[in-house]
């Protein structure tokens, strides 16, 4: 199998030498946050044995100190198909061009943080540690690739990591004395819950409304989850971490297929815990998604012999192009009947992934309550209804006095200006909404001055207008000072924010000429390419600069926080 296994640590080529440093940089590149929790975990680990730690996201890195750097440890996550993290783009791009220095001086390592369901799973991290030897630089540690379930194979690393680093000082296995001169990585809040993504919160459904009319093609729900008694702490821009339930009816499916007892002990996760079959198959293992290397795994328990062909040498492309959309229960039906157990099939199987929201409300304005807005996955694919594990959850199972497992999962890319003052211009057509209710409820509790612009866009004024009357009432009572929204199937050509944004390019260059911050929330693939796009353009015709001149504009403004995208 070319496939990487979850956790897989290539060989170091030259075993790195001896080194008598004690400073160490960090560079992280992550979208949801990870990688930003570990390169603080393991600064302070670092600190606390006494190394000099600078610790800094990739996109604020001053790419001319890379060749004075000595020791290097990069953590860094792949988004999308295979690119490179926001924040991790133009130092991987500087990495990866002519200008880039030799790194013969240079011992690094990479943590690779990843997602085993996708095809290019753990790619910018991969391209990372390729690099970097390439230009010389000497693997400290090898690179290890972390799953969704990244805490073991991170502390791992960590331990390894620190090992050479202390046998570089020539103690190996000592405590090292600690430095003199503060460390340049400020220090984390003090103040922290109990509850986090290991030890998750279990919160009560206080509310969970429908927001859509009668008739969309939609159905988005808004949630209100209460916080009380958790200590857990969340700004304006954090996402909120679920640990979703699988459909029953299709756990149902599943047991009818295979004939499995649903009462049958069987044990999940690393400690083995024993559940009954149903239960781990509805709350802790993932059976939505079949990727290869799932496959390949389950192949010598199916008994079709079909599967031969799937299977065979040189077949990648049909192999791949088969397990696209696909879940364990087509598998099953596919190639099934499985011989051996449940148990045999059941330790085939990752856990459930958590999925992060983007917070939706303010918790200055709600201290006790978290409120997310959150549109339910349905579509039809291989003869089959298919559901979105955690959207169908809330839409269909999930009511007042419920609770759900959850914790805050901080994000220090996606914020408010410090400034009140500032002005923001915010983007955030269907789901895309939510940061910017939590935005605009944090500036209102706040008294926060600064003007704020809003782009929405939907389907239809009429059924998909989310939270309506708040926007209305923020733009009477002046804490959104401007808003244009765009219903794409309310006329004959489609409109979308983009088409809003275009007709009023004059003022958006003002208001970016004055410092105005510029958000983006919502689907990656299309929207927030062709948003892109179109700033772009706006800031070429507006600036009278040339396309390539507007890039730059923007990736100035991407440098200094004031363009910022939480795109999924
Ligand atoms: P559509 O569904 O009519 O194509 C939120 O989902 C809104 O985003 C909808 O109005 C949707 O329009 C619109 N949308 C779809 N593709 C888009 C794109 N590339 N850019 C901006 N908006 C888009």
């Amino acid at each position: 199998s070319t496939q990487a296994a979850p956790v897989a640590a290539v060989p170091a080529g030259t075993p790195a030498a001896a080194t008598a440093s004690k400073d160490v940089t960090i560079l992280y590149g992550s979208q949801s946050g990870n990688g930003h929790g570990i390169a603080k975990k393991a600064a302070k680990m670092l600190e606390e044995k006494g190394f000099r730690v600078t610790m800094s996201a990739m996109s604020d890195f001053k790419t001319n100190q890379l060749k004075k750097l000595e020791q290097l440890l990069v953590v860094v996550s792949t988004h999308g198909e295979g690119e490179p993290p926001d924040n991790a783009i133009s130092f991987h791009e500087f990495l990866h061009s002519k200008r880039a220095p030799r790194l013969e001086g240079v011992k690094y390592s990479v943590l690779s943080l990843g997602d085993s369901s996708y095809e290019q799973y753990c790619q910018t991290g991969k391209e990372f540690d390729t690099r970097l030897e390439a230009l010389g630089a000497v693997r400290l540690h090898d690179r290890v690739d972390c799953d969704v379930d990244f805490e073991e194979p991170t502390k791992a690393w960590l331990e390894g990591v620190l090992t050479r680093l202390t046998e570089g000082l020539g103690g190996a296995g000592e405590a090292v004395a600690p430095a003199v001169g503060a460390p340049s990585a400020p220090a984390a809040p003090a103040a922290e819950s109990a509850y986090s993504r290991t030890n998750p919160f279990e919160a009560e459904v206080l509310a969970n409304i429908n927001l859509n009319g009668r008739g969309s093609n939609k159905e988005t729900r808004h949630l209100e989850l209460s916080l009380e008694g958790s200590g857990l702490v969340y700004k304006p821009g954090d996402a909120l971490g679920i640990y979703p339930h699988n459909d029953p009816e299709l756990v149902d499916l599943l047991l009818a297929e295979t004939k499995w007892d649903p009462q049958a002990e069987v044990s999940v996760g690393k400690q083995g815990d024993k559940r009954p079959l149903r239960d781990a198959l509805t709350e802790h293992l993932e059976i939505t998604v079949l990727t290869k290397a799932l496959l390949e795994k389950l192949a010598p328990l199916a008994t079709n012999p079909d599967l031969a062909q799937l299977t065979a040498a040189g077949n990648e492309a049909a192999l791949k192009a088969y397990v696209k959309g696909r879940d364990l229960l087509d598998f099953v039906r596919d190639y099934g009947p499985l011989q051996g157990s449940a148990q045999d099939v059941v330790s085939l199987l990752r856990k459930i992934p958590v999925r992060l929201y983007s917070i939706a409300s303010s918790q200055t304005a709600n201290p006790d309550e978290v409120h997310l807005t959150i549109g339910a996955v349905r579509y039809d694919a291989f003869g089959r209804a298919r559901k979105g594990v955690c959207s169908t959850q809330t839409a269909e199972r999930l009511e007042a006095g419920d609770k759900i497992s959850v914790y805050v999962q901080p994000d220090n890319h996606f914020k408010l200006p410090e400034d009140p003052n500032a002005p923001i211009i915010m983007v955030g057509p269907g789901t895309g909404i939510a940061p910017f209710r939590s935005f605009m409820q944090e500036r209102e509790e706040t008294g926060a001055a600064g003007p704020s612009w809003l782009f929405f866009g939907d389907q239809h004024f009429t059924t998909d207008f989310l939270y309506q009357t708040e926007w209305q009432r923020w733009i009477k009572d002046g804490v959104l000072t401007r808003m244009d929204v765009a219903f794409s199937r309310d006329t004959e050509e489609k409109v979308y924010v983009q088409h809003r944004m275009r007709q009023h390019a004059k003022e958006i260059y003002e208001w970016l000429e004055k410092g105005a911050v510029f958000y983006v929330c919502g689907d990656m693939k299309n929207m927030a390419k062709d948003v892109h796009q179109t700033l772009a353009e706006i800031i070429s015709a507006e600036g009278g600069k040339s396309l390539e001149e507007a890039e730059a504009y923007l990736a100035d403004m991407k440098k200094s926080h004031r363009y910022q995208r939480d795109v999924y």
